[in-house]
């Protein structure tokens, strides 16, 4: 049978089914954009999987005045290529995100974006409450961004009542919090019912003290965990390019976050993508962050295959959980369902389970043009990702993409 313009075809592709894997021997998909008389005939005599498409909660686009960074199209693609068909955009920008106006500004910049994404609108130092809960009106902004301690940026609030005002009022707030702020952000998240979603929570000692609160109040309590915490631990002789905040820990606390994933403790993964240049890296101040939304998806894919973690696992932490958190997608759900693969399926990565390769092999797409991983040999890299029905990534015919 002849293959029709624009639609990708599968043969004996394995497919990521409600924790299950089948095998579906002649899969054909509709695909609105790939280019006229191309067809992708993707022949899976490799061990290819096809999963949901990846959210990713935690991304720095740096666009507006830091663009040389990364901007909404360059961040895309990169996301597109790590498997991811959503984001949303932290609000430490510059001019940061605490004002319609930006907001509004910030909204059409990312429309240069090849994928769907949302905002984490910003809490302000100078009250913006007003500006605030405008914004959350906004089914694009996902939550409200609090800085307690200094990063990238000047979002610090350090004003005690204009905190317990965002506490009383907000519905849901994202926190940067390291040590005794975090103790500080649990108590009037409690005092005041606020839901509160923890950055980058870095290990042992940040998990113990919010796993009672996650135990005991478990949809007002999220946490998240980044790859880097998780596949990288301190060393003596880490340079600029292990920066970020919060620091790496170390194995134990490693050990503590991939124990907290296990237990169902942890969350969502997130990238925290931040994206700096390596000369700003190599500067006499260099500036905190790394890069990470490139690899997210070997690296997890990797962990499956080292029977680290479960396939399960990683679509709660990666694509189920951001979406309820965040109520992204239809009825908040990224899900595919497996009865409507020929005709809805529109979120999609198909990854390469056999073959090895490092990030610098694939090319880097982010503008940081570095990683912390970019010599590992992973395997689990995306072939193809196809974003609301629409190929955005392949690396199987670069051409094929109108
Ligand atoms: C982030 C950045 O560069 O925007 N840096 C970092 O080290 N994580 C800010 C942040 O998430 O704290
Ligand atoms: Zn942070
Ligand atoms: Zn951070
Ligand atoms: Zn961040």
């Amino acid at each position: 049978m002849g293959l029709k313009d624009m639609e990708l075809k599968a043969e004996k592709i394995k497919i990521f089914n409600q924790g299950k894997i089948e095998t579906v021997s002649d899969l054909v998909i509709p695909i609105k954009n790939i280019k006229k008389n191309k067809q992708l005939l993707l022949k899976a005599d490799r061990d290819w999987l096809l999963f949901p498409g990846l959210i990713d909660p935690h991304v720095h686009v740096r666009d507006f005045e830091q663009s040389h960074k990364e901007d909404f199209l360059s961040v895309s693609q990169a996301a597109a290529a790590g498997g991811y068909v959503y984001f949303i955009d932290m609000p430490n920008s510059q001019p940061p995100v605490v004002d319609l106006k930006t907001l509004s500004k910030r909204v059409k910049a990312a429309n240069l974006s090849c994928l769907e994404c949302g905002f984490h609108f910003g809490a302000s130092s100078q009250d913006n409450l007003e500006a605030i809960l405008e914004a959350a009106k906004n089914n694009k902004v996902h939550s409200v961004k609090l800085y307690l301690n200094h990063t990238t940026g000047d979002l610090l609030i350090e004003n005690q009542k204009l905190l317990e005002k965002y506490f009383r009022n907000i519905d849901l707030i994202s926190v940067h919090a390291e040590q005794e702020k975090i103790d500080l952000v649990i108590k009037l998240a409690k005092k005041y019912g606020t839901k509160l979603y923890l950055c980058h929570v870095r290990g042992r000692e940040e998990l113990e003290k919010i796993r009672p609160y996650k135990l005991k109040y478990p949809n007002r309590f999220f946490i998240e965990v980044t790859l880097h915490h998780l596949f990288l631990t301190k060393q003596a002789d880490d340079d600029a390019f292990k920066m970020m905040k919060p620091s790496l820990g170390g194995k134990d606390d490693q050990a503590a976050l991939w124990q907290g994933i296990k237990q169902g403790v942890v969350d969502t993964i997130g990238t925290d993508h931040a994206p700096h240049l390596i000369k700003e890296k190599k500067s006499k101040e260099p500036p905190f962050g790394v890069p990470g939304i490139e690899t997210s998806m070997a690296l997890m894919m990797q962990a499956y295959l080292e029977k680290n973690i479960t396939l399960q696992q990683i679509f709660y932490l990666m694509v189920k959980n951001p979406a309820q958190i965040f109520k992204i997608g239809e009825n908040y759900n990224y899900c595919y369902n497996p009865n409507q693969i020929k005709t809805k399926l529109r979120d999609f990565v198909i990854v390469d389970l056999s073959s090895k390769h490092t990030l610098k092999q694939r090319g880097i797409k982010s503008k940081a043009k570095w990683s912390p991983f970019e010599d590992w040999s992973l395997i689990g890299w995306p072939k193809i990702t196809v974003a609301g029905g629409r190929l955005v990534y392949s690396d199987y015919n670069q051409n094929m993409i109108d």
